[in-house]
């Protein structure tokens, strides 16, 4: 039986990866049937744009990641909106708050964030979530909003789990779920599978065993080999569930 994966979170830059041509073949190879890329800053959604229209498998969500929070400006966001009616923009993100480095400009990434979901809002578009050590403010911005998503890189608690499934929303999980040191598989075996999608995040958390190097899509098996087993399910059952819950949230015929 042919399975195919969704990679529903990575980031795919010349900055860093050398070939880009090199990378799609690979994740073709390795069963990926399309891969969402984000880019998040003014920067890397001028790079994404280009990816989509040049790749089949590529479709992009764009919006700025709170780590810009203090940079970026109306004119911007307005940049943002002026590009939402292209082709295989399925989503914004990531957007989100991470109070990780600093929550000295907290007020500022509760704006840039409180815009971003408006955005979403209006153009009824999904959303991919940041958010690190940010839960409660994280979840009570979002209640504030219509609206549907991925909480990416999802590494809380089963609480927290639960609140954000109730609230609709699902789980991205990706290599830190293979970490010996994660509590994550605790977590992931007791969260229903239709709320799991799956996501590399790559070039950053490469899963067990190949920590260290540089991720990337093709690796996404192992991390749903991981699951599957965690589950107590075959892996073509799990590719199937989360590649439709990963097709239920975005809109892959934009
Ligand atoms: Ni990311």
């Amino acid at each position: 039986m042919i399975f195919m994966y969704i990679d529903t979170h990575c980031h795919l830059s010349r900055e860093d990866y050398d070939d880009i041509d090199k990378v799609i073949e690979e994740n073709k190879n390795a069963n990926i049937d399309k891969i969402v890329v984000s880019g998040c800053s003014r920067e890397s959604i001028e790079e994404v744009m280009d990816l989509k229209d040049r790749y089949d498998m590529v479709y992009v969500t764009i919006g700025y990641h709170p780590e810009y929070a203090d940079t970026v400006t109306e004119s911007d966001l307005d940049y943002l909106k002026s590009l939402l009616g292209e082709k295989k923009i399925i989503g914004i993100g990531e957007i989100g708050l991470d109070y990780h480095y600093t929550k000295e400009n907290k007020d500022k990434q509760i704006w840039l964030f409180e815009e971003q979901l408006k955005i979403a809002n209006a153009f009824n578009l999904p959303v991919v979530i940041h958010s690190r050590d940010a839960t409660m403010d994280t979840i009570n911005t979002l209640k504030k909003y219509k609206v549907k998503g991925i909480i990416h890189c999802f590494s809380g608690s089963l609480e927290t789990a639960n609140i954000y499934i109730s609230m609709g929303f699902l789980l991205g999980i990706g290599g830190v779920v293979t970490f010996k040191n994660s509590k994550l598989k605790d977590v992931v075996k007791e969260v229903p599978l239709e709320s799991i999608v799956l996501e590399t995040d790559s070039p950053y958390l490469t899963p067990v065993p190949f920590r260290g190097k540089i991720n990337s899509s093709k690796y996404l098996e192992f991390i749903a080999n991981f699951i599957a087993d965690i589950k107590n399910i075959s892996v073509e059952e799990l590719a199937e569930i989360t590649s439709r819950n990963a097709s239920s949230l975005f809109d892959f015929d934009r």
